[in-house]
């Protein structure tokens, strides 16, 4: 487990720092990558460290403050039991045996996984689509935290996350989506760099 320490918390109305020159966090934008979920390994965040992440992920814009998400914290015997839910989804489609066993691996890919759920609902100031897009930028916030924290994570939805029975499953209502499940960990290697887009060339300037 790394050692982590957690800036302590703002309370409402205490100033914030807007802006907050941090070359480390620059560095941090610049070279992060994901690793790959079959690069994910132990050491991974406990709960404590967990409900740090969560805390500072919690800390994402959302117009209305409606905090229009939730997490599912799977970690320890529970990442079992969230695959186990899924392999009885899997059962009543009769899926083969070994289909059943990788659902039941499917969360023990990595040390800890949280799935963000968006609970965006209908409302009458706030849109629902800004509702959802605070949701993904609630998952890059928890990535962000982690590889700040010293973790390695990828963010991955694959099909329950499309599958109304499976997220019934992980007792998700029915409005309810999941906006990704962040799987965290150590890297057993060191992500390689991947190209990446030109912004110059997806900028139009007015
Ligand atoms: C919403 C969302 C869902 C994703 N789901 C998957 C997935 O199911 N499987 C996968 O291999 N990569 C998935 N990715 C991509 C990885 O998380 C990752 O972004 C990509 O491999 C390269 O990432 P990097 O720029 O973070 O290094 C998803 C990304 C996003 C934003």
């Amino acid at each position: 487990m790394l050692p982590t320490r957690f800036p302590e918390t703002l309370l409402e109305n205490a100033p914030a720092n807007a802006t907050c020159p941090q070359p480390a966090l620059l560095d941090l934008l610049a070279r992060r990558r994901s690793t790959k979920i079959a690069q994910l390994t132990g050491p991974g965040p406990d709960r404590a460290v967990i409900e740090g992440l969560l805390g500072l992920a919690a800390r994402t814009p959302d117009h209305g403050k409606l905090a229009p998400w939730r997490f599912l914290a799977l970690l320890g015997e529970g990442r079992a039991r969230a695959g186990a839910c899924l392999a009885e989804v899997l059962a009543q489609r009769q899926a083969g045996d070994e289909a059943l066993a990788a659902e039941r691996q499917r969360f023990l890919r990595a040390p800890a996984v949280i799935g963000v759920i968006s609970t965006a609902a209908p409302h009458a100031k706030i849109p629902e689509w800004e509702q959802l897009l605070s949701a993904g930028a609630v998952c890059f916030n928890l990535l962000l935290a982690a590889h700040g924290a010293g973790y390695a994570g990828c963010w991955l939805t694959e099909w329950p996350v499309y599958d109304a029975q499976a997220r019934a499953a992980l007792g998700l209502a029915a409005h309810e989506r999941i906006a990704g499940f962040i799987y965290l960990g150590s890297a057993s290697e060191v992500p390689l760099e991947r190209p990446r887009p030109d912004s110059r060339a997806l900028t139009s300037w007015f």
